[in-house]
């Protein structure tokens, strides 16, 4: 994995991938503490993390529910999955809800094509999603662990 990068990028991204795992985001004061460890220029890092949709820089939601917009899954509706889960979370997309409970993502292409319309929530995956499927989506995941807590136990067993 990541044979396309130097040593260096391979363990900034791999520092990365741990400090989000354990802050739900990169914290701005991590940013310096990286760059000394590597020994690398705070706007290398910052190059890194604007071009990985992966890493956050704000402060996101215990629960993700990100909507596939990719054409595949545009086509089949995936604009109104984004505007119901929009409505009910009430939020944008881009967006936390202010009690800090969801955050509402888009990403292009999740290279399940065939499954569209999909929404991953806290990473598990919702494939030919209907409108009238998506208040048991956010019941469900509401009662999960953080996404954080997800994450790290999905990574310990593998
Ligand atoms: S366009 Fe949604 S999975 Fe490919």
């Amino acid at each position: 994995m990541f044979d396309e990068f130097s040593t260096e990028q391979k363990e900034l991204i791999h520092i990365l991938h741990q400090v989000q795992s354990d802050h739900g985001y990169i914290p701005p004061e991590a940013i310096g503490r990286i760059a000394r460890h590597l020994k690398i220029s705070e706007s290398d890092i910052y190059g890194v993390l604007t071009f990985y949709k992966a890493f956050s820089l704000e402060p996101r939601g215990k629960h993700i529910v990100t909507i596939c917009m990719g054409t595949a899954c545009h086509v089949r509706g995936a604009p109104r999955i984004l505007d119901e889960f929009s409505r009910q979370l009430k939020i944008e997309p881009g967006e936390t809800s202010e009690d800090g409970q969801f955050t509402l993502e888009t990403v292009n292409c999740v290279g399940a094509c065939a499954l569209g319309p999909i929404a991953i929530a806290d990473g598990e995956y919702h494939g030919q999603l209907k409108t009238s499927g998506i208040d048991k989506i956010i019941e469900t995941v509401s009662k999960n662990d953080d996404t954080t807590t997800i994450l790290r136990r999905r990574d310990s067993s593998e």
